[in-house]
């Protein structure tokens, strides 16, 4: 049975959703995390912290051996695409020397499970729907960073007999039900910008583009709610720790929900006059992705919770109220 968690990242957003989710379960957690992007006070206040930075192999390996972790959900990372392609060699770092790092620091020791956050940002640009097999070319350094990591890890994992899972995260919107944790940081989220300005005197919901060959002009992407994400987590790891396998999956609704879309349905949560401002195309943004999901639904018999636009707006809104 799974006990211990090691949770890297797990000051973040992500993370913290998946503290509450697991602690909910009965899990003990324990956090390394450098609080780079991270907030203490979105720590579970039931986990156990360490400020640690995972290039910190040994000090990592402490925490191990001390507390017989047997699972590590790893998720600390450098995550702005933008920031990326400005700082390739500060991305390769945190990413990839930091997951090799930390793998260091679980061999040979009680570690039986091994997930891991990926991207659905490994994938060649338009292909709209892919699967896992889809053909894998990550246009950001950022996407790059993530694959490497994934094959450094399945190599380790397989040649140390640990189970492994490769998530691949579509695009995460949401916060908890529990109103106690969401996403703080101000860098450019669609969700996190609209919610800080529908709440604004005179919102304006600024897209970036309306002229891409889709339906309504805007964007589409697979938007899914943080809750689910932790939910699959939880999931994921009693089942490759039952059944000693390993897999990659993508983690997504295989539904694509448009920009423009995401903006009236914010607009419709006002009664406040509302500008939707179209803006000029932002280099890099792909065109259209989505997830197909029933590698993923197969394997955790998985059925979401929180898929509908309303309900993942609604939860953005009243957690940014609270700021
Ligand atoms: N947010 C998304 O939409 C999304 C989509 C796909 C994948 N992901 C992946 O999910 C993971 C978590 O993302 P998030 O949105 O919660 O971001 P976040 O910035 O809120 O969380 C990342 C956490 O990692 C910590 N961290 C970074 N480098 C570290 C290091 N060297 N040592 C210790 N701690 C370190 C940060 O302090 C932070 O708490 C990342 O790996 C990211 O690549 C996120």
């Amino acid at each position: 049975m799974i006990k211990n968690i090691l949770i890297t990242g797990g000051a973040g957003y992500i993370g913290s959703h998946i503290s509450e989710v697991l602690i909910k379960n009965k899990k003990k957690i324990f956090i390394a995390d450098n609080l780079s992007t991270g907030h203490k006070r979105l720590i579970n206040k039931k986990a156990k912290f360490f400020k640690v930075d995972i290039l910190k192999n040994k000090k990592i390996r402490d925490i191990i051996v001390k507390n017989k972790i047997d699972s590590v959900i790893h998720l600390a990372a450098n995550l702005i695409i933008s920031e990326g392609e400005k700082y390739p060699k500060k991305y390769f770092r945190n990413n990839v020397l930091g997951t090799k790092n930390l793998l260091r620091a679980c061999e040979n020791t009680t570690i039986k499970n091994f997930v891991f956050s990926s991207t659905a940002a490994v994938y060649k640009d338009g292909q709209y729907k892919v699967d896992e097999k889809s053909t894998i070319k990550p246009k950001s350094v950022y996407g790059k960073t993530k694959i490497k990591a994934e094959k450094i890890i399945k190599q380790f994992c397989i040649r140390n007999q640990i189970n492994y899972c490769i998530l691949r995260y579509f695009n995460i919107a949401g916060s908890s039900p529990s109103g106690k944790i969401g996403l703080l940081n101000k860098s450019d989220h669609l969700f996190k910008n609209f919610s800080r300005e529908i709440i604004k005197k005179k919102p304006i919901l600024k897209i970036y583009g309306n002229n891409y060959k889709t339906k309504d002009g805007s964007c589409i992407r697979d938007f899914i709610h943080v809750s689910d994400i932790a939910e699959i987590h939880f999931k994921v790891l009693e089942k490759i720790n039952k059944s000693n396998n390993s897999k990659t999956l993508n983690c997504g609704y295989n539904k694509g929900v448009s920009v423009l879309e995401v903006a009236k349905t914010f607009k419709k949560q006002t009664s406040k006059k509302v500008e939707i401002l179209v803006s000029k195309r932002r280099k890099g943004d792909l065109v259209k992705i989505i997830a197909a999901n029933n590698k993923l639904k197969n394997f955790i018999k998985w059925k979401p919770k929180f898929n509908n636009l309303n309900t993942i707006v609604k939860s953005c809104i009243s957690w940014e109220k609270k700021q």
